[in-house]
């Protein structure tokens, strides 16, 4: 009879030793909050694709933005889903639309924390498209032209850092040149660099009204065939002068994330997104899988893949059950 001589059970026989041999540590400060900024005063709508998540006015999202500041988490995305939409997303840029308004009042009245919008047209179409359409195609270059003076309108109403969605060629570098003429040369760029054309997006469209009314976006988001295209589009976000480069979605994509924490010495980010997020929430609620153990094991495993940052509707429910 042999027996092993290495016991890797050794270390995992009590709380103590397994808390000393850990190696990926979850804290506060990895986490952002995406929060959802709608027309109106007193608004806290539930949205029923995300359990937990709520559509909230401008006054009622200063609440909420204080409220996870004092929890901890350092930062907040938001998003703005306006009243009126039109083919040319006027609103995304408009100095008191609804994002600007937040992101004033957020500013005003919750001292540290870090804002940053979602830069993106889809919200703001009424084709729900992420740029300018002519018939059917979505247009490159006169969308990257809207969405740097978007990215403007945000910086100008206080933003601290802006983070364009829409995956058009050349808007880091867009949005980086406007920035710098109007001197907000210290604001950083978030970029969503590898973002797939995801089925896990589902949710969100819901929320934020901005289901493409035809087509899809295929034409402009990634593949979720290819990793060396990924590495492509963070390569060039990277030198087009972005600060922080996004995977997105997370859970599907730890190997894009591996693969982007090693080749890139800049902050990587991950998305965990509505539907990854709304998943667990649901097989909870049904009593098939314990939520809380569930989110943390995935918030650990994107951080294990080399996240920084990342990004989930769980922030705030997470940061209570965290230290710092
Ligand atoms: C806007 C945008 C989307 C998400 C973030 N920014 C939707 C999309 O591309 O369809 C998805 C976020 C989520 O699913 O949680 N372009």
């Amino acid at each position: 009879m042999s027996f092993p001589r290495d016991r890797l059970r050794r270390l995992r026989g009590s709380e103590t030793l397994r808390r000393m041999v850990a190696e990926t540590r979850l804290s506060r400060d990895d986490l952002l909050l995406p929060l959802f900024v709608v027309e109106g005063a007193g608004v806290r709508e539930p949205i029923a694709s995300m359990p937990g998540v709520f559509r909230f006015s401008v006054d009622r999202v200063v609440e909420e933005a204080r409220r996870v500041w004092d929890l901890g988490v350092p930062g907040i995305m938001l998003f703005g889903i306006p009243d009126v939409k039109d083919a040319r997303g006027s609103g995304a840029d408009h100095a008191d639309g609804v994002v600007q308004r937040a992101i004033a009042a957020i500013k005003a009245q919750v001292s540290g924390l870090c804002v940053i919008t979602d830069v993106c047209l889809c919200e703001y179409t009424d084709h729900g498209h992420c740029g300018l359409v002519e018939g059917e195609r979505v247009l490159n270059d006169p969308s990257v032209e809207r969405l740097a003076l978007t990215a403007l309108s945000h910086a100008r109403a206080g933003a601290d850092m802006v983070a364009p969605s829409d995956m058009m060629d050349g808007r880091v570098a867009a949005i980086r040149a406007v920035l710098d003429e109007h001197a907000f040369e210290e604001i950083p760029i978030l970029s969503y660099a590898a973002k797939y054309s995801s089925a896990f997006y589902g949710p969100f469209r819901d929320a934020a009204e901005s289901t493409p009314q035809f087509g899809d976006r295929r034409g402009y988001q990634m593949d979720p065939a290819n990793r060396r295209e990924a590495m492509r589009e963070l390569r060039s976000d990277f030198e087009e002068g972005a600060d922080i480069l996004m995977v997105k979605p997370a859970l599907s994509y730890l190997d894009i994330i591996a693969e982007a924490r090693q080749s890139f010495d800049v902050p990587i980010a991950a998305y965990h997104v509505s539907g990854e997020y709304s998943m667990i929430k649901a097989a909870a609620a049904n009593g098939w899988i314990d939520g809380e153990r569930a989110m943390l094991e995935a918030m650990l495993s994107i951080k294990r893949a080399g996240a920084d940052i990342i990004l989930t509707y769980a922030a705030a429910d997470l940061a209570a059950h965290l230290d710092a």
